[in-house]
């Protein structure tokens, strides 16, 4: 394996979330009730495994080495990629939020749970297709394979600082038991 099949592995991990906030945010758009326990932890993925691990893999360990080959930060598709990451915390940032009034008995909260799991789902999809269908292909053609596997063992160290050590199962089993939840 080499550090975009890594990546990509992520990436299907990530759409199962995805998949989960837009049924979720669909169910209370409609006047469902989702258990509030399935919002929390659908955003403690997204903030911890997406965000904080994924993310942080891309941007410091990945693009950066695509930046040393010569591929430019700004402008370029890097720079795209980096914007999206920002506005993706935002959303994350307005979901927590919401999910926060939510809890403590603010039912207009729903509004702001709702347009910001949407929003998030809406950006990251086709970021994730970006990623996986051009800027990964670039970044085989730039990185010789012998060049990622080094990269692996450094995602490794992002894994234990970011997660913990050995955490990412404990994502990988996240992700299909909230699959399960909003089925
Ligand atoms: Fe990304
Ligand atoms: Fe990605």
């Amino acid at each position: 394996m080499v550090a975009t099949e890594a990546l990509k592995n992520d990436h299907r991990l990530i759409e199962k979330v995805l998949h989960v906030l837009e049924v979720a945010s669909k169910k209370i758009d409609q006047g469902g009730e989702v258990p509030v326990d399935v919002l929390k932890k659908a955003t403690d993925f997204i903030r911890n495994f997406a965000d904080s691990y994924h993310h942080g893999k891309e941007e410091n360990i990945l693009f950066k080495s695509m930046e040393e080959k010569g591929f430019p930060r700004e402008g370029g598709p890097i720079g795209v990629m980096l914007m999206e990451h920002d506005e993706g915390r935002r959303y994350v940032r307005g979901l927590a939020e919401g999910i926060e009034k939510y809890v403590s008995g603010d039912r207009d909260a729903k509004k702001a749970i709702v347009e910001n799991a949407r929003n998030f789902a809406g950006l990251l999809a086709p970021h994730i297709q970006k990623e996986d269908n051009i800027l990964y292909m670039m970044a085989d053609n730039i990185l010789s394979e012998a060049f990622q596997k080094e990269l692996l063992n450094r995602f490794d160290l992002v894994e234990k600082e970011k997660l913990g050590e050995g955490k990412r199962q404990y994502y990988v089993n996240l992700a299909d038991e909230l699959e399960k939840a909003v089925k």
